[in-house]
């Protein structure tokens, strides 16, 4: 089987990152989404990926490389833009030919795996396999209608009176029937190629496409809040590791990841928490659930439930949480009490402070 994962897309939730860097490659828990990916997928027993990309192609193969680091053959394919997801199956039919493939879309953290969901995509007769998560509120998503034995009945995208509170997760199992009802669908009111469009054509055309329900812990990391959540998951998760150096005067409490070459100084750090490898940490409160990437400096500063970048600075400023710092940014207090704010801020960025 081989793999279809989706890396470009508009990004638009994730301004202004997405003007940057590829969303997909936005670290959690210091690792890139699309890196947790390729891990899910080689767990699966897939050794050969196409992946779509956008106008950010050369970041992605910057880091994913030929993909021999996880153990698969990496083909980049690029999508003129973000026509639709069933879309990317019509522009990868060279590659797919007629072989089973799993889709998998590039911004999804599955953290526990999918090996489970694959059903019986393997026999013959099938359509395909979508992999359906239970919410509470499904108004926002894809939706299945399921039937007795897991059979996909129908399938609705964003509904406003749902009939069902299974909601498609960006894993899907398809066959080469797949390419028949991409070909047959037209563009959706949005302008863009719907997979869920192509799915029902199959269920329509009398296609037996099954549901698998995922019950592990699942994000589609395309706003701040869900990346943040998403990597509090996984920091919990990570356990405790000494590779750099801490000094006499700083505390280290719960799983706290120091990678190789980092530094804590006269510092606090709470678990979970990952300090990156080079980072200085110095005069600091760091913790819980922030992940420091690496090359970072963090002066007279306390930092909580936060993502910081590579090369990211962070300097006298006390109370700094929920928050998503980019890529050799800089914060900093202004070092004087009673002052106002001063900001230096481009296109779609968000700023709270303090009323
Ligand atoms: P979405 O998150 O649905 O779309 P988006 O990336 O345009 O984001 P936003 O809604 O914030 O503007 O896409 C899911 C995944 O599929 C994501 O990794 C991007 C990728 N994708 C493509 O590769 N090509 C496409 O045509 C589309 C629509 C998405």
């Amino acid at each position: 089987m081989k793999a279809l994962v989706l890396a470009g897309g508009s990004g638009t939730r994730l301004r202004p990152f997405s003007y940057s860097m590829p969303k997909q490659l936005i670290p959690i828990a210091n690792t890139p989404v699309l890196v947790h990916v390729l891990r899910n997928l080689r767990e699966l027993g897939v050794t050969e990926a196409g992946v779509i990309v956008g106008n950010r192609g050369p970041e992605i193969s910057a880091v994913l490389g030929d993909g021999a680091e996880f153990g698969m053959r990496v083909t980049y394919i690029p999508q003129d833009a973000p026509r639709g997801l069933a879309h990317t199956v019509a522009i990868t039919r060279d590659f797919l030919c007629d072989d089973d493939f799993v889709m998998y879309l590039g911004d999804n953290m599955l953290p526990d795996g999918v090996v489970d969901m694959r059903g019986g995509i393997h026999r013959p007769s099938a359509g395909g396999q979508v992999v359906v998560y239970k919410v509470p509120d499904p108004r926002s998503f894809g939706v299945a209608e399921l039937g007795p034995q897991g059979e996909v009945l129908r399938l609705v995208e964003k509904p406003r009176d749902p009939r069902s509170d299974m909601a498609l997760v960006g894993v899907y199992f398809f066959t080469a029937a797949i390419h028949d009802a991409v070909a047959a669908i037209e563009p959706s009111a949005r302008g863009e190629l719907e997979i869920t469009d192509a799915i029902q054509w199959l269920v329509s055309s009398g296609a037996d496409v099954r549901a698998s329900q995922y019950d592990g812990y699942w994000k589609d990391t395309g706003n701040v809040e869900d990346v943040l959540e998403c990597n509090r998951h996984l920091l919990d998760g990570l356990g405790a590791r000494m590779d750099g150096t801490v000094d006499a005067a700083s505390v280290l409490t719960g799983e706290v990841v120091i990678e190789p070459g980092a530094k804590v100084v006269r510092s606090r750090i709470m678990g979970a928490a990952i300090i990156g490898a080079g980072t200085v940490v110095q005069d600091s409160h760091v913790g819980p659930h922030a992940s420091i990437g690496r090359r970072c400096t963090v002066t007279d500063s306390r930092v909580e439930n936060s993502i910081a970048l590579d090369e990211a600075s962070v300097t006298g400023v006390r109370g700094l949480r929920n928050s998503l710092i980019g890529r050799s940014a800089s914060v900093g207090g202004t070092g004087q009490e009673n002052e106002r704010y001063r900001l230096v801020v481009g296109d779609h960025t968000r700023v709270e402070v303090a009323a």
